[in-house]
């Protein structure tokens, strides 16, 4: 029984005898799962590719590998498995943890070595890598700054892009980004003030969006030649987060672009719920609330196959969950975050497609936690907190990549997702005219 429980809590169960060392238990788990980030010219602030590296760090490394603050992955395990999980076992946080206690042993044997970079493109040379056309200054202190910089693709004929990765030149201030393509090309014409490109976070309406990147995220391809359309004439917009460091930095990044080889023969629909990240979705959170609520359900007109999902929120937002109830009454969880963090934003990939039938009821939970017990509100005392941009408004939203189980159906799968988006900005905005001369607003930006 006693075994049975120690086996249960992923407690190592022979450490009595055997010390935990360096080079026979933790360099596997440094070299597997942290050097990745941790090596000079990538996001994290230290290397992690030796014994002596390690050491240093030992503490706060057993600290937030506890915590589970590291690796960064924000998704609680689901009912479907996800591609390239970012995940320490129980038994190996116990291990770090023993490991310190036993005063960091380097052990005798050989020790392994870590892992070597490539320098440059995380995925391989690209096929396109185009330059911001100026760079941005970011001060060295002051309010966070969103800013859309836009640069020609000089594409001759329509693209799909299947992956986007890109090399700041000042990374401690790119918060994160979020890529769109201009298909009237005209957004790199737009400037205002002094520095490159011009403000707001709706991207000045660039139609297609093509994902983003943020602190720590790593670039991915979609799966199984899955692509985004990039239209021929485009101009690409990213849309920097820059958050300042006490330091000035003038931020001027290289944008590497892997397009498909061919048009990709199914098409990618995003489920979002709710839709405009709950901009129609009543989101008024009183000052010192603990727990608002938004949920959000929508049943699927076609059979679909899930290919992954990814949530935002802004800094109260606490727990992001999304199921899907079968047309049997099995519910299966796609997405689960339950400590919410602004600064990991990923995409999660699922490892197999997830087969969804008709008549699936997707169902979203969003929770938000606007007391002063929030360590993470960025108001204090808190404030009333509404819709909006800037990052002490709120939003909120999980969204489903989705491919159609016959691509014959797409559209009925697209059609449906848009109808349900239109009526619920109609409906609402009927009846809040507050809310309506604030969608006017935006829409005229
Ligand atoms: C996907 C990239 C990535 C991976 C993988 C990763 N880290 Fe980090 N790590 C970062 C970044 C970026 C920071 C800086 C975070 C910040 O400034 O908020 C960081 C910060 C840290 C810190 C400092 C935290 C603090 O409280 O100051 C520790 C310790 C750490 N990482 C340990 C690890 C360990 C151990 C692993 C592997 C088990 C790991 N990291 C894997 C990107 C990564």
């Amino acid at each position: 029984m006693k075994i049975a429980l120690i086996l249960i809590a992923g407690l190592p169960l022979f450490t009595q005898a055997a010390t935990v060392t360096f080079n026979h238990d933790i360099a596997p788990i440094i070299y597997k799962n942290c050097s990745e980030c941790h090596h000079p010219g990538e996001a994290a602030p230290f290397p992690l590719l030796s014994y002596a590296d390690t050491v240093k760090k030992a503490k706060t490394i057993a600290k937030a590998t506890h915590a589970r603050l590291m690796p960064p992955w924000k998704a609680e395990p689901a009912s479907y498995p996800y591609r390239d999980e970012r995940r320490l076992s129980v038994f190996q946080i116990n291990l770090i943890q023993e490991w310190v206690k036993a005063g960091m042993p380097e052990g005798t044997g050989p020790a392994p070595e870590p892992p070597k970079f490539a320098s440059g493109w995380r995925l391989g040379e690209p096929d396109l890598v185009v330059e911001m056309p100026a760079a941005y200054h970011v001060p060295a202190d002051g309010p966070d700054i969103y800013r859309n910089i836009a640069v020609p693709l000089g594409l001759t004929e329509d693209k799909w892009i299947t992956a986007i990765d890109m090399r700041p030149s000042a990374r401690s201030v790119v918060h994160h980004v979020l890529y769109f393509a201009d298909g009237k090309g005209m957004a790199h014409e737009r400037h205002e003030g002094k520095e490159p490109g011009f403000s707001g976070m709706r991207a000045g309406g660039a139609k297609f969006p093509l994902g983003g990147w943020a602190l720590g995220g790593q670039p991915h391809f979609y799966p199984e030649g899955l692509a985004l359309s990039c239209p021929k004439g485009s101009d690409l917009v990213v849309q920097y987060h820059f958050h300042p460091t006490g330091k000035a930095e003038a931020e001027k990044s290289l944008i590497g672009i892997y397009f498909a080889k061919k048009e990709p023969a199914r098409k990618l629909t995003r489920i979002q719920m709710p839709p405009h990240y709950s901009l129609f979705s009543g989101l008024d959170i009183a000052p010192g609330q603990k727990d608002f609520i938004i949920r959000d359900s929508y049943t699927l007109p076609v059979a679909i196959e899930g290919v992954g999902v990814s949530a935002h929120a802004h800094y109260i937002g606490k727990q992001l969950k999304m199921t899907a109830t079968l047309p049997g009454g099995d519910v299966k969880t796609l997405l689960l975050i339950n400590d919410w963090d602004f600064s990991w934003q990923d995409r999660y990939f699922f490892k197999d497609f997830v087969k969804l039938p008709k008549g699936t009821r997707l169902d979203t939970e969003i929770h938000w936690d606007n007391s002063a017990d929030n360590p993470r509100n960025p108001s204090s005392p808190p404030i009333r907190v509404t819709w909006g941009e800037e990052s002490k408004d709120e939003m909120g939203s999980v969204s489903l990549m989705a491919v159609a189980q016959k691509e014959s159906e797409v559209r009925i799968l697209r059609q449906d997702v848009d109808q349900r988006q239109r009526e619920m900005a109609r409906e609402k905005m009927a009846t809040d005219p507050v809310l309506a001369r604030k969608v006017m607003k935006l829409l005229a930006e």
